[in-house]
């Protein structure tokens, strides 16, 4: 990380700037298996869901949603396969979601029983509109709803003592809730679980909707950080979402707000506009001089993997990731990275022009045109039978095409020409 330094900020005033930043990596959660899945077209089945979990593990992920097991057969038996077939590694923590009910609730312990270290994610909507349209509850009913819940949790889980079990308390539709009403809510959920150094409670902020600009949400966060108590057991964590466009912004502020645990997918997964997006996230953090600590040090292979599990594209423009994003177009663009390069002193800190991040770091290269060969992605394929040929393909066949530019590129060992891709296109589909 040393690598990289922060921009030196600017004093608006004589007051010391900036007023915050971030210094460490957060604690990060994946729920590409759980929020992300749940957002596909086709949910993944266990194979997929197993692909993706082993892929998180390498990334260095030691906090993985992996299910809803009460609300779904095949994530109920996966769950019990990562259990069953002792593939979680031992600093590796599952989570598993479920609402405030006492059959989903064991249902859902009964799916991670067995597990060396086990988070149970207990969620519940605390916004006005639901508590009075969809539960019918006041405030007092909903907190008894939740102390009645934590409690019946802790209850069958102290009968199982092989297994450490943390409670991670979710106020679904936190930043739409009422403060006062947030933080009665989580403070239940805390005295009912009771802390300590061997109880572990997560509190989870989830902005569940994105409504509001990312300092509004991190106002909120940095409102119930204040008055959480006790504060030194308890983990608050975010889960925002990206209706805004705004999903990473409000993690950074919401770290800087007192956030010490992210939850969000790669690439941006997730319901509607996605949850935030932990590539992003993590990569940014190079640019604060702090080392994210998960490893994306070959970011192509990792988009492969999240593409072919989820059947989803990863944008050509996407953060670090896109097949575009260490490309340059522009001629004074490529003559100063050319320079750029050619001065980087490999001991000194990074400082190529256009280049935010060393393409190397992630695994990539710097390309000044598009190339087409077998580590080439589907964005450049598009880019150069759109530009030469006339052809515009849908995302599902730009992934489809790609793999099989792939598979001849890597037999053939060779890049192949914007005819030749015109050829094996005309062949695939127009004959
Ligand atoms: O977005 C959300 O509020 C959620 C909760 C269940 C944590 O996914
Ligand atoms: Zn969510």
């Amino acid at each position: 990380a040393t690598k990289y330094q922060p921009i030196a900020p600017v004093a608006l005033t004589d007051r010391q700037w900036p007023s915050r930043s971030i210094s460490r990596a957060p604690v990060w959660l994946s729920t590409d298996l759980r929020d992300g899945n749940q957002a596909l077209f086709e949910p993944m089945n266990c194979e997929r869901k197993l692909r993706l979990f082993h892929e998180l593990v390498r990334i260095g992920f030691k906090e993985i949603e992996v299910g809803f097991p009460a609300a779904s057969q095949t994530d109920f038996d996966c769950v019990r396969r990562l259990v069953d077939d002792d593939l979680i590694p031992d600093d590796v923590r599952i989570m598993v979601i479920t609402q405030l009910r006492e059959d989903l609730i064991a249902r859902t312990v009964q799916a991670v029983r067995g597990a060396r270290h086990a988070i149970v994610h207990l969620y519940n909507a605390t916004a006005p509109a639901w508590r009075r349209t969809v539960f019918g509850m006041n405030v007092a009913q909903m907190l008894q709803l939740i102390r009645h819940h934590v409690g019946y949790l802790r209850q069958l889980t102290d009968a199982q003592p092989a297994t450490r079990w943390t409670l991670q308390y979710s106020p679904e539709t936190f930043s739409a809730t009422e403060p006062d009403v947030s933080l009665r809510a989580c403070q239940t959920a805390i005295s009912a679980w009771g802390t300590g150094p061997d109880r572990r409670i997560i509190i989870n902020l989830p902005s569940t909707v994105e409504n509001a600009t990312p300092n509004v949400f991190a106002d909120q966060i940095e409102w119930m950080h204040r008055r959480l108590s006790p504060r030194e057991h308890v983990l608050l964590s975010v889960h925002p979402h990206n209706d805004r466009g705004t999903g990473v912004a409000a993690a950074e502020l919401a770290m800087m707000a007192g956030a010490q645990r992210i939850e969000g997918c790669l690439f941006g997964n997730g319901e509607r506009c996605g949850n935030v997006d932990i590539v992003t996230l993590a990569l940014n953090l190079y640019t604060q001089g702090v080392s994210p600590g998960l490893d994306f040090s070959d970011i192509t292979a990792v988009a492969r993997v999240a593409e072919e599990c989820t059947a989803l594209p990863v944008h050509p423009r996407h953060p670090y990731a896109g097949d575009l994003v260490f490309t340059a177009f522009s001629g004074s663009h490529q003559d100063a990275i050319r320079k750029g390069l050619a001065a980087q002193d490999p001991d000194a800190a990074w400082a190529v022009p256009y280049l935010p991040i060393d393409p190397a770091d992630l695994g990539r290269t710097y390309d000044g045109v598009i190339r087409v060969n077998s580590q080439s992605g589907k964005g450049g394929i598009a880019f150069l039978l759109e530009r030469g040929y006339g052809v515009v393909m849908p995302r599902r066949m730009q992934v489809e095409f790609s793999a099989l530019v792939q598979r001849q590129t890597d037999a053939s060992e060779t890049e192949m020409s914007g005819d030749a891709l015109w050829e094996l296109f005309r062949a695939t589909y127009l004959q």
